[in-house]
């Protein structure tokens, strides 16, 4: 059997529990393929399973991943193909996973788990009520995660359908909200909300190399950003020297899950 999982990450958590669905698959003979959208641009072919996560924003999934379903998935070249959707959040009710399964069942293949994982939060410091992620609360976080993926695939071996329940209007809401905010900030949340300390930067161009949309250049001496952010933070919390500044501040960098869940827990 074969099966993709397909992520969406700006600073590793999607990846980390994709990761998580690879072993589980892979123990049951499963051959996996791990595919990051940003740097992936055929159709793919002939698969059993696809396993789709992207980071929340707004509460819901991140649309470049509708873009690449809509681009490089079809029912025809997949004809057997069944879905799992998830997203990694860090507060509250997220919704991202079930508006990926409306979007993907619209496209005629069947969902048949949906879930949304607590990660480590790499958006604390825009948000005062949200301090940066506890060490102690570390640990226990990625043995949810684990176990979590472990139940979803368990209840998929067994022939059943796991998808959370949540609340459809405010699932709706947060989906209309994030199209607008899509548009409107999140395109311009590098050139709106970051600058770099010039004094701190060494021009490594760590940060134009690493950016998933290309969104940033080296020009004159100086970091500049287009209007095609994704809004996902990599640059922030990548950049070597720490020189980013939010809302003309600094801020102490999200060091991320750095090794595979199964190796920490
Ligand atoms: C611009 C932005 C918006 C976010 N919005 C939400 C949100 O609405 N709800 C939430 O729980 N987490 C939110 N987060 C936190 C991320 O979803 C979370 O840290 C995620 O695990 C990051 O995944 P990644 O490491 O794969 O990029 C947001 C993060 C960013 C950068
Ligand atoms: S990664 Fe940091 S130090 Fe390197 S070019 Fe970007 S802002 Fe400058
Ligand atoms: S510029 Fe935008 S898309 Fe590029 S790494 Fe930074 S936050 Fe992500």
């Amino acid at each position: 059997m074969k099966a993709a999982v397909i992520y969406f990450t700006g600073t590793g958590n999607t990846l980390r529990v994709g990761e998580v669905f690879k072993a589980y698959l892979e123990n049951i003979a499963y051959n996996v393929d791990m595919i990051d959208i940003t740097k992936h641009s055929r159709n793919l072919k002939d698969y059993d399973l696809f396993i789709t996560g992207t980071p929340t924003q707004n509460s819901v999934s991140t649309f470049n991943m509708n873009d690449f379903i809509i681009k490089y998935i079809s029912k025809k070249n997949n004809p057997k193909a069944r879905f799992i959707t998830y997203v990694t959040h860090s507060w509250g009710t997220a919704f991202g996973h079930l508006t990926l399964k409306d979007f993907i069942s619209r496209r005629g293949f069947e969902v048949v788990g949906a879930r949304a994982f607590i990660a480590p939060n790499n958006f604390y410091m825009f948000r005062k009520d949200e301090p940066k992620f506890e060490e102690k609360k570390f640990q226990q976080t990625l043995r949810n995660i684990y176990d979590g993926v472990w139940n979803l695939m368990k209840s998929f071996t067994d022939g059943q359908v796991q998808i959370d329940q949540r609340s459809m209007l405010k699932k709706n809401l947060w989906y209309a909200r994030s199209i607008f905010t899509k548009y409107t900030v999140f395109s311009r949340f590098a050139k709106m909300m970051i600058k770099v300390d010039s004094d701190k930067c060494s021009k490594c161009k760590v940060c134009v190399n690493k950016c998933p949309n290309n969104n940033i250049v080296l020009s004159n001496n100086r970091i500049q950003f287009s209007n095609q952010c994704l809004a996902c933070g990599r640059c922030l919390h990548i950049c070597p020297k720490n020189a980013y500044l939010l809302s003309n501040k600094p801020f102490e960098q999200y060091e991320g899950i750095k090794k595979p869940i199964v190796e920490l827990i």
